[in-house]
């Protein structure tokens, strides 16, 4: 698993990076559009070690965004693996990113979801509200397919990221 684009890469999350995942999903500026955490490194450090099991499983993937020189800068989760589509969320990306680091780490996902895991498509959810997300995901070319009172639903097909990934050329 070589996870790595120009500016940033992805690991597997590690007990370690309790706190630091804590410290993003704590953030107001960022957790908005998140699901609420306990506010305990203890309890960050059991989830973590429960998702190993899933991680052991092929259940979920979770991931820490990192910049070429080590410095840890967001996370990223896929989870709700289908027959035919993965599913990706619990993305986030604190002040330490780099310009392109949203850009890099999405393809990142996809090139995993895509290439590892073998799949056609994938598939997440964006919480209403979320205007520069749900900007994103439209600028990648997803799909929006149904929403609720909380979420709108997106798809997007392996060839349509490609696609998208050689439109851009250099900067990703
Ligand atoms: C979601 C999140 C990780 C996205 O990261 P971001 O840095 O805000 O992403 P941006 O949309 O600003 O994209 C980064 C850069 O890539 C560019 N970019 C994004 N999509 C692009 C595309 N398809 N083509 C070309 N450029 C693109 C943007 O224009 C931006 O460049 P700029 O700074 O020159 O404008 C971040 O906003 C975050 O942590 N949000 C809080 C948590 C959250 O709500 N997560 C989502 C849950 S679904």
């Amino acid at each position: 698993m070589n996870l790595q684009a120009k500016t940033v890469r992805m690991r597997l999350v590690e007990e370690q990076d309790a706190e630091f995942i804590l410290s993003l999903r704590l953030d107001t500026e960022l957790n908005r559009y998140l699901s609420s955490v306990q506010p305990s490194v203890k309890d960050q450090v059991e989830w973590i070690k429960k998702y190993k099991a899933d991680e052991q499983n092929g259940l979920q993937y979770y991931f820490i965004i990192e910049r070429l020189d080590g410095v840890r800068c967001g996370t990223v989760r896929v989870y709700d693996i289908l027959d035919d589509s993965f599913c990706w969320g619990s993305w986030i990306l604190n002040k330490e990113k780099t310009r392109f680091a949203a850009l890099e780490s999405a393809f990142l996902v996809y090139q995993f979801g895509f290439q590892n895991l073998g799949f056609e498509k994938s598939h997440f959810e964006v919480v209403k509200g979320n205007d520069r997300v749900v900007s994103f995901h439209k600028k990648m070319g997803a799909v929006q397919v149904s929403e609720d009172d909380t979420n709108y639903y997106f798809e997007i097909s392996r060839s349509v990221v490609e696609a998208k990934k050689l439109s851009l050329g250099d900067k990703v």
